[in-house]
């Protein structure tokens, strides 16, 4: 299986959330390939539509957005980590979103549920996933711009492991509850690779705060 993770960190190897894809990608037995966001030369979107009207499919800018599309379209699953930045994504990986847009056409349909959305320019069989860290210790009131981008980008039904409190995973005092985690993340792997998607056991697993939040915003205000 060819697995290529977008590192969306701007701490690179450093990365916490990282961490958790790794664990991820262990968990189903695989390997990948990596993207670092902050070193690849991807300018912003310039908003033109020449990927749709001149050149249809075909960026205006010559830089290496058009490898990493490439990339993006020969993998069977593509990872995003990316930390929570302002409750989306950081910036290095927004310029990626938006210039994923010589992949849709500009025809404006509409779907069962009645949401406007732009047809693809081809059929794209790679699928896709959001792996995250955050500081605070609460998904709720955090993640939902996040979580509403990936689903209305991607697919309703695409897998998300949004890890609160995840500086936890780079100190080590919090070795043992990091290394829990990090467990449930190696679980999701396997659960996926051999049912397509992560159980709601797992899931709830994943998605709980690694520390009780009250000791967690104690220990980081130095309380
Ligand atoms: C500019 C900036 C904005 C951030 N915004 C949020 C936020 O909106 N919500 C949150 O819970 N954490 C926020 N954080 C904390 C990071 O998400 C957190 O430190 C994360 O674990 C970093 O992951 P990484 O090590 O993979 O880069 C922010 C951090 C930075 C530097």
């Amino acid at each position: 299986m060819k697995i290529l993770v977008i590192n969306g960190s701007p701490k690179g190897e450093r990365s916490d959330t990282l961490k958790v894809t790794r664990a991820f990608v262990e968990g189903m037995g695989e390997t990948f390939e990596t993207i670092d966001s902050m070193r690849v030369n991807v300018k912003p979107c310039l908003g033109c539509y020449a990927c749709w009207w001149k050149t249809p499919g075909v960026c205006a800018q010559q830089d290496d957005m058009a490898e990493i599309l490439k990339r993006i379209l020969q993998s069977d699953l593509v990872i995003w980590s990316m930390p929570l930045y302002c409750y989306g994504a950081p910036s290095n990986c927004k310029v990626l979103f938006d210039r994923l847009l010589p992949l849709s056409t500009p025809g404006v349909e509409v779907d069962d549920e009645g949401k406007n959305y732009h047809q693809g320019r081809q059929e794209i069989h790679t699928k896709i996933m959001l792996v995250s860290g955050c500081g605070f210790p609460d998904r709720e009131n955090n993640y939902e711009g996040l979580e509403f981008a990936f689903t209305r980008m991607f697919s309703s039904d695409c897998p998300m492991i949004c890890c609160v409190e995840a500086p936890l995973l780079g100190i080590p005092e919090a070795k043992p509850v990091a290394d829990g985690y990090l467990e449930y993340a190696r679980r999701a792997g396997a659960e996926y690779k051999a049912a397509g998607r992560i159980s709601a056991e797992t899931q709830a697993l994943l998605d709980a705060p690694m520390f009780p939040p009250d000791e967690y915003r104690a220990r980081i205000n130095g309380r």
